[in-house]
């Protein structure tokens, strides 16, 4: 008999129940504050699983309770949201998406694990993988942006970077993806709302990358707060038991969400905690993150005949093989250890700074005024973001406290030792007080060039964070068009550093500003970051992972859309447009510029003719006509004009990058395996149509700029 096995035979119903019961332990940088009767559950057994504890003495602490004060000392599993880093925060989720760069996913994954592990916990509550293409909604920050196919690459490199070769081992993190499925559409982007989209986008767009993260062996997952359709995911049978189980296999832990079980009768599905419980079980979900429900309602289901002892076995037996996998019965301990090292801790900030810089995306740099002059005498920072360590972390900052983290304002001063920088916040970020604006302004007459640093607080994106208006907040619009003004007077340029948890809709800075960076949040190294690509001892290469909108009127815009019956022709007024805004976003999927000056040319495809069994070979030259030497991103999409079913007018497939000297050039490579061009058929089920399929590359999702080659799919 194996020890799961035997632990089940010899296990109370309540300490079965406590294995499925995560409580949080109130965490603060002092020390535990554990939460209730959390400490007394650990004895007794009713507590199995914490959330939400840092610190290797403190989770040691409550660990030696259950190892050596309850009655069968199975080891707590104990998680937290180490959603971007855990104390060395690295960019958030959105803005590491936009490096493009599988292999740096994995990297500050595995580095996050590290850390969090070396505190000891065991688990982490990502990645995220929702698609979002509502910048409403603030939890786009914690995802890979609008793109189904990027998502799944994010997916497979986070989920390999949290476990690693073996979840045994004392440095790695069970991980859990989130939140399944189909979040992102909430209605009006507004949080926890209801969500209703058709079985087609809920496959093609919102399941793929949960398939991705199955496929690279995540084992846990955790369902969203929302309804699908009226049915709460924490209750959806169909796709829990029906898709993720049955279909896909998964056969690893379902974690709630947040109360999730007991919000089930908020949702009206349930009349009491005992049917919420019923619902929940039934469904396949194993633990019970803070509701109770399953501790204080699956007695009274089970005497009722509502649920079976085999039920809960199946559930504890999982939750069970996970501390197994984990190495938790045999080193309960081995998570936290040992501290790690100074070099450790000082190559992963090299690490979060690389990766920064890597993150922000030149939006716009007119009159290639970025990188600055060598040494200007004097620049004036200006903004509520211009010194503002703690907001560089960005929602989810987990365990990473705001001291150590780097400013603009630091980071320009470090690498401009010779340099007059002056400062003004100007107004704050949310606040109506415009008392500052005039002597920030005044700092521009002085000054060689001006960085101002606007944009979001951290708490303003990811949960519980949408946004109905997504302007700069506060009176930052009075204050950057009041700069602007002045310093153009002066003939001065005006650089922005834009601070967001999403695409903020700001046409009128786009126009005004010379210079914008999307800094999104880049964590404990933001300032040296964003110093580096300003100052130009590193070339932008970061690409944004969403499109930015023009208009709120247009959300949701991205490039995957079908093509309706009228596209949109200026020639005929009967066709798919607005009175007042072109259809297409300000920014593109993928735009993002670099300190070269790239042209793409000779796209040529082989074989002509493809089987899906066959492997598609891409290859374009690329130049840098530029002066100095960057990295440029080249996409590849499908178009698939004519088939059963309306395809989208762009599908991203792939992407390579090629750094160049200038005046250098080189070709790029990409391999599509035949087989990626199947899609659902009218039936919902994978098909591979015969017929052409235009092969588009490119730097961004914007046809205009794209390089086209058309193949002949055959049976
Ligand atoms: C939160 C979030 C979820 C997180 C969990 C634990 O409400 O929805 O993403 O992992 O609760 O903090």
């Amino acid at each position: 008999m194996s020890r799961i096995q035997r632990l089940i035979r010899d296990m109370t119903l309540a300490e079965k129940l406590g294995q499925l019961t995560m409580t949080a332990a109130g965490y603060a940088v002092t020390g535990p504050v554990i939460a209730g009767d959390s400490t007394d559950g650990i004895k007794s057994g009713a507590i199995g699983n914490l959330l939400n504890l840092v610190g290797a003495d403190h989770v040691h602490e409550m660990q030696r309770l259950a190892i050596e004060q309850s009655r069968l000392g199975i080891p707590l599993l104990v998680g937290l949201d180490v959603i971007h880093g855990h104390r060395t925060l690295f960019p958030i989720p959105l803005a590491e998406a936009g490096t493009f760069d599988p292999r740096l996913w994995e990297l500050t994954a595995s580095e996050a694990a590290a850390e969090a592990a070396a505190d000891g916990l065991a688990m982490t509550f990502a990645p995220m993988l929702d698609v979002s293409r509502d910048p409403r909604w603030g939890r786009s920050a914690e995802g890979a942006g609008e793109d189904p196919w990027l998502g799944m690459q994010m997916a497979a490199a986070k989920v390999r970077g949290f476990q690693g070769a073996s979840l045994a081992a004392p440095h790695t993190l069970a991980a859990v993806a989130k939140h399944f499925c189909g979040y992102g559409p909430v209605n009006a982007g507004r949080e926890y709302a209801s969500v209703d989209i058709s079985e087609r986008t809920l496959r093609e767009v919102h399941l793929p990358p949960f398939e991705a993260a199955v496929a690279a062996g995540v084992v846990a997952v955790m369902p969203a707060f929302t309804d699908l359709a009226g049915i709460p995911l924490t209750a959806h049978v169909d796709l829990l038991r029906g898709w993720l189980r049955g279909r896909l296999g998964f056969d690893g832990v379902i974690i709630s969400d947040y109360n999730a079980i007991a919000e089930l009768i908020r949702h009206g599905v349930a009349a009491d905690l005992t049917e919420a419980a019923v619902l929940a079980l039934k469904a396949g979900v194993d633990i019970d993150m803070m509701s109770n429900a399953y501790r204080s309602g699956l007695p009274i289901a089970l005497e009722h005949g509502l649920v079976s002892l085999a039920d809960i076995d199946a559930a504890v037996h999982r939750v069970l093989a996970l501390k197994e996998n984990l190495g938790l019965f045999e080193n309960p301990y081995g998570r936290g250890a040992r501290a790690e090292s100074a070099a450790t801790l000082t190559r992963r900030r090299q690490l979060a700074r690389e990766a920064g810089a890597r993150a922000i995306v030149l939006m716009k740099n007119e009159a290639d005024c970025l990188p600055l002059r060598a040494d200007p005498a004097r620049i004036a920072v200006i903004g509520p973001l211009a010194d503002a360590p703690g907001e560089m972390r960005g929602p989810w900052w987990a365990a990473g406290v705001a001291a150590g983290h780097v400013s603009v304002l630091e980071g320009l001063r470090t690498a401009l030792p010779h340099t007059d920088i002056v400062h003004a916040q100007g107004t704050d970020i949310l606040g109506t007080d415009t008392g500052g604006i005039q002597a920030a302004v005044d700092l521009c007459d002085a000054a060689d060039a001006i960085v101002l640093c606007v944009g979001e607080a951290a708490a303003m994106s990811g949960e519980a964070a949408s946004r109905a208006h997504l302007d700069l907040p506060g009176q930052q619009r009075l204050l950057a068009q009041s700069v602007i003004e002045r310093a153009h007077a002066r003939g001065r340029h005006v650089i922005v550093v834009l601070f967001s948890g999403r695409p903020l809709i700001l046409p009128w800075l786009f126009e005004e500003a010379d210079a914008v960076l999307a800094a999104w949040f880049l964590g404990c190294e933001a300032g040296h970051a964003i110093a580096d690509v300003v100052t130009g001892r590193v070339s932008p290469s970061g690409r944004t992972p969403v499109s930015w909108a023009r208009a709120l009127g247009q959300v949701p815009v991205f490039f995957g859309e079908r093509p309706t019956g009228r596209p949109a022709d200026p020639k005929d007024h009967f066709t798919s447009k607005y009175l007042d805004v072109p259809n297409d976003p300000l920014f593109a999927f993928g735009h993002g510029l670099t300190y070269g000056r790239f042209t793409l040319s000779n796209l040529r495809v082989s074989p002509p003719r493809v089987r899906e069994s066959d492997d598609i070979q891409i290859k374009v030259d690329v130049l840098n006509e530029g002066a100095r030497e960057a990295e440029e991103t080249v996409f590849l999409f499908t178009r698939d004009r004519l088939a059963s079913v309306a395809r989208p007018l762009l599908e991203l497939m792939g992407f390579a990058k090629i750094t160049l000297r200038p005046r250098a050039q080189g070709t790029v490579t990409l391999n599509l395996a035949a087989a990626q061009l199947k899609f659902l058929g009218l039936n919902l089920q994978p098909v591979f149509e015969p017929g052409e399929v235009e092969i588009l590359v490119g730097p961004c999702a914007d046809r205009s700029r794209l390089l086209v080659h058309c193949i002949e799919l055959m049976r």
